[in-house]
């Protein structure tokens, strides 16, 4: 508490270092061509706040919809009014302000910041498990103007060797911006098209909006209005407003009936050319109303139950996303496929069904920039499957500028290259050589590392931790790395990246917390010890480290999409930390189905014990294995482990040449065999390494690879194990 007699007005202040002068405010709003670095509203709100200092993290979660605002007011307090400020610290008191509606306040009381996510996931609900095809790469634009436009694309993206997972359509599809139709002209055959993208398990999203064109001949507009699920205006009429369209209706989704209505759209016999690997985009769900005030619907509209707008405002867009996660759930009977949303609008919750992105930003450096920190606080938040449009919504980025943000969408949780309708075309292959290859090369590494983005997004989905993960959650009892926020690590990987936000670059600074060894990804050069450290980055180099004591799995063969890599073989990066031991998790499940609830799944935890040179395989799933599990095990037998690669590996392993692997469930002949090692010195500041090649592990089973003299499984007392 402050004492009141110890403060002069002078000391207390909006602004100041790092902070604004005028308050946050959330109302999810369609903000044209949005500011950098400013409290003003934006799509969506998520009204939690965390305090953090060493020893204690704690938050609050005001649980109202309404208009919101929060003034943060920073007061420098000292004990004697003669110190000056020395000796004093700062005293942070924030001010919430909701204009109506109701209200519930949550304290989360940490103390930890993995503790404060978890609380708060278990309030408002952990992540979705998405498909594994909607954490690959996904490529829109305002618009792909034709179906045979999107089968030219998808053929270049093979041409060139480029992986892409997902095609997305932009409004322009529909016939005259009346969804759940397309265009006849222009998309003459979706049906083929649909087949051409299926070939190689690739996806397609389309579009639609919550605004439906109040027009003549349109079924959807004439079942709205009869059916009586639109929004009302004041007077208890039918709300007509402007969008994309032109004159609209807006579907209410406080209304069940509305939701009802909403599911059967989407039945393939109604929604007629979109097939099970069709998914949705629903945008302008703030709702973005063009004549509406500040671009929203008027405060004094009415929803189901006689609600005024501006008590929900904020989680309409919410409720519209929810409707189309149910209705994509249910297209078929017994088609159970997770859904993929992506969203714009959303609120506290929307992380169970939905993806996010961070609207129209523009093509500009700065906003490169403010992507990561933008990304980053959405995971601390509880809704981490989020991204920004790469490359930048308006305008033309520079070849650079485009290269820059692949290297950095890499680390998007939702990864996907997008631009409007007025800008040039970009996708990965038209900026040429050695643009093209670099930016392949980036995605590439993306793909590599799935299975490491796949077990953080499980960890998600199960504890509320985030993706991508800043500094001080890694670190919450280092002071000197609570500001960064241009950095991250990915999931409990120890993989920790900088992403090039600066024009001209040659290096970054990488801030590193701890005095574990950090390892180049590429090349194992070392860094150690805490501070700053000058890492290359010239534009073909991607700096991202490796931190000792993690072991992170992989799938190394380039493919053309993350379906065609299902049963690839695993790469283990085993990363020794400072006392050579290091430890990793995967997940792995079939990706798609929701059979993954009943047991469907492989987790396993791998351990490299210094003491004993041995690499361990082991369950972690400890419930009892049911039939789901046997059938997937079985189903991902034939998928093993192909490469072990140990970074930091001990000198006395010079001159061995192999290591003897054991694996449970083999006949016993078969279970000890021999496997081949290679080990590679250290060359000045690159660390010494060595590969163990097809220890032809199962990626599912139990087993264990020795790589010390002491004998086959015998422990140091001599012990069979
Ligand atoms: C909005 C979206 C943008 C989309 C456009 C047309 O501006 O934010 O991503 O391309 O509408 O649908």
């Amino acid at each position: 508490m402050i004492d009141p007699g110890t403060k002069s007005v002078a000391d207390r202040c909006r602004g100041g270092d790092n902070a604004y002068t005028e308050p946050y405010r959330l109302y999810n709003a369609d903000v044209f061509e949005y500011e950098m670095d400013s409290p003003m509203t934006l799509y969506g709100a998520i009204p939690f706040m965390q305090a953090h200092r060493k020893g204690s993290t704690v938050g609050v979660f005001w649980l109202n919809a309404a208009e919101t605002w929060i003034d943060v007011v920073k007061t420098k307090n000292t004990a004697n009014p003669l110190a000056l400020g020395l000796k004093g610290h700062t005293d942070t008191q924030t001010h919430w302000i909701s204009e109506s509606g109701l209200l519930d306040v949550f304290v989360f009381l940490g103390p930890t910041p993995q503790d404060l996510t978890r609380q708060y996931g278990e309030l408002t609900g952990y992540t979705a498990m998405p498909q594994s095809f909607a954490i690959a790469y996904h490529q829109c634009r305002w618009n792909y103007v034709t179906d045979e436009d999107v089968k030219d694309v998808d053929r270049r993206f093979d041409k060139f060797n480029i992986p892409y997972d997902v095609i997305w359509l932009d409004i322009e599809y529909t016939h005259e911006k009346k969804y759940f139709t397309w265009d006849p002209l222009t998309f003459v055959n979706p049906d083929k098209m649909q087949k051409q993208l299926a070939k190689r398990e690739r996806k397609l999203v389309a579009i639609i909006d919550p605004h439906i064109k109040n027009t003549d001949n349109y079924p959807v507009i004439d079942e709205l209005k009869r059916k009586d699920l639109a929004v009302k205006n004041k007077d208890g009429n039918q709300y007509e407003g402007w969008c994309w369209p032109g004159s609209s209706m807006w579907i209410d989704c406080f209304n069940p009936a509305a939701i009802d209505w909403w599911k059967g759209l989407f039945k393939y016999d109604k929604f007629k050319g979109t097939a099970s690997n069709t998914f949705i985009w629903n945008d302008m769900n703030e709702p973005s109303v063009f004549n509406g005030p500040e671009t929203t619907m008027p405060k004094d509209n009415l929803h189901h139950g006689n609600w005024e707008h501006r008590d929900v405002h904020n989680i309409n867009g919410m409720t519209f996303h929810n409707a189309t996660y149910q209705a994509i759930t249910e297209r078929k009977k017994g088609e159970l496929r997770r859904p993929f949303v992506l969203t714009r609008a959303f609120y506290s919750g929307s992380q169970r069904s939905a993806a996010m992105w961070t609207g129209d930003n523009l093509a500009e450096w700065a906003h490169l920039e403010a992507s990561i920190p933008m990304v980053l606080n959405q995971g601390i938040s509880g809704f981490p499957f989020a991204g920004a449009d790469v490359g930048g919504f308006f305008g033309n980025p520079s070849k650079e500028l485009l290269t820059r943000w692949y290297q950095a969408g890499i680390y998007y949780p939702f990864f996907r290259g997008h631009a409007h309708i007025d800008t040039r075309r970009r996708e990965p292959y038209i900026p040429g050589s050695p643009y093209t290859e670099i930016i392949t090369q980036a995605l590439r590494l993306r793909y590599q590392l799935l299975p490491a983005w796949y077990t953080a997004f499980h960890e998600a989905s199960t504890t509320g931790a985030p993706i991508i993960r800043p500094n001080f959650y890694i670190h919450p009892e280092d002071e000197n790395g609570f500001a960064v926020d241009d950095q991250l690590y990915i999931g409990s990987t120890g993989l920790l990246a900088k992403p090039v936000t600066k024009e001209g670059a040659e290096s970054v600074s990488v801030y590193i917390a701890d005095n574990q060894p950090y390892y180049d990804y590429f090349d194992y050069t070392t860094y150690s010890g805490a501070g700053h450290h000058t890492v290359p980055a010239p534009l073909e180099k991607i700096p991202l480290l490796m931190q000792g004591g993690h072991i992170i799995p992989r799938r190394d063969r380039p493919r053309r999409s993350s379906g065609l890599m299902k049963f690839d073989p695993f790469t283990l990066v085993v990363v020794l930390d400072k006392d050579g031991n290091a430890s990793g998790t995967l997940y792995l499940d079939d990706g798609e189905t929701f059979d993954y609830q009943q047991g469907a799944y492989i987790h396993r935890r791998f351990d490299f014990d210094s003491k004993r040179e041995i690499l361990t395989s082991a369950n972690l799933d400890t419930s009892p294995p049911s039939s789901k599990t046997q059938k997937y095990i079985k189903s991902m037998e034939k998928v093993r482990v192909e490469k072990i690669i140990i970074v930091g590996a001990p000198k006395a392993w010079k001159g061995k040449e192999s290591v003897v692997v054991m694996e449970e469930g083999q006949k016993e002949s078969k279970r000890r065999k021999k496997a081949e090692l290679e080990y590679h010195p250290a060359e000045g500041k690159k660390a010494a390494w060595a590969v163990v090649r097809s220890p032809k592990v199962g990626i599912g089973r139990g087993w264990r690879v020795d790589f010390g003299d002491k004998g086959v499984g015998h422990d140091h007392h001599g012990h069979e194990h």
